[in-house]
């Protein structure tokens, strides 16, 4: 059997409500409906890509908080569940995740820990997306040192800027240290609403700045109530409503990723 090699992205911002857990889900969604395999990882305690997959805590058995804790890999294996929607799979969270960052502090290789437990399933998958808190946690570090790249949701918003510096500089240490080989997949613009000066004026920016221009993905997130409903619901914007912006726009940003 020929192994695949996924792409592993992380959906990072340590700014809060820029649209990281939407940006999982939906992307994921979107590229299970292109026929790729996709496992979504949810390393947030806040579990809202688990909760917006349809997958309530009661349902949930080994949860990320388990492979933390046994990076053996045999819970990675048992964590991996099925959700309604073919080819997309995930790996819960639980509130329970937010002590693991204390539980972890004498531990050696802390950062590595999902890395260990996460090795043997890479050939299982096209891509793997992970879902990120919004602060530089141990959690956080942890999904730097597994994945290969960071896909960057940016609001826009003109506070977005001061978080993507802070983000860059954080994605520097990392390449300086636990993990050189990260590259960047790209910063989506999110919220986008062509009837707001401010709206405008920020995606004009990010398109002049010349750091984040060039790095820029050309599909823009518009803001639209159904991708928040589609959270609200449980279901993918793709598979809930799939004329709607939303499920375009993330269809776009799909396209673009894989090609
Ligand atoms: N394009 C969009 N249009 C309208 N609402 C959206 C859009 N994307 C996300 N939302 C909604 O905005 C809120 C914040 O989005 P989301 O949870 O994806 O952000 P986040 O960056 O994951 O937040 P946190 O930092 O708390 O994890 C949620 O209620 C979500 O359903
Ligand atoms: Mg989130």
């Amino acid at each position: 059997m020929v192994s695949r090699k996924p792409r592993k992205i992380a959906v990072a911002n340590e700014k809060g409500g820029v649209g990281k857990t939407a940006t999982v889900i939906n992307l994921g969604a979107a590229l299970s409906l292109a026929g790729r395999k996709v496992l979504i990882i949810d390393m947030d305690p806040q579990f809202n890509a688990t909760q917006g997959l349809g997958i309530k805590p009661d349902d949930v058995g080994l949860s990320v908080y388990d492979l933390i804790q046994d990076p053996s890999g045999q819970a990675a294996r048992q964590a991996v569940i099925p959700t309604h929607w073919e080819g997309l799979e995930l790996i819960p969270s639980v509130p329970d995740l937010s002590g693991a960052e204390v539980e972890l502090v004498d531990v050696a290789g802390r950062e590595n820990r999902l890395r260990e437990s996460l090795a043997d399933l890479d050939g299982a998958y096209d891509f793997i997306l992970l879902d990120t808190p919004p602060s530089l946690s141990l959690l956080t570090v942890n999904v730097f040192a597994y994945a290969s790249e960071v896909l960057v949701p940016c609001q826009t918003h003109p506070y977005a800027f001061g978080a993507l510096t802070e983000l860059f500089d954080t994605i520097g240490a990392i390449r300086n240290g636990i993990n050189p080989g990260l590259k960047t997949a790209g910063v989506v613009a999110t919220f986008y609403d062509q009837r707001t000066r401010v709206s405008n004026s920020t995606l004009d920016k990010l398109k002049n700045d010349q750091h984040y221009g060039p790095l820029l993905c050309e599909a823009v997130i518009r803001a639209n109530t159904t991708v928040a409903e589609s959270a609200d619901v449980g279901k993918p914007v793709v598979f809930y409503r799939p004329g709607s912006y939303g499920a375009r726009d993330y269809i776009s940003l799909a396209r673009e990723l894989d090609g």
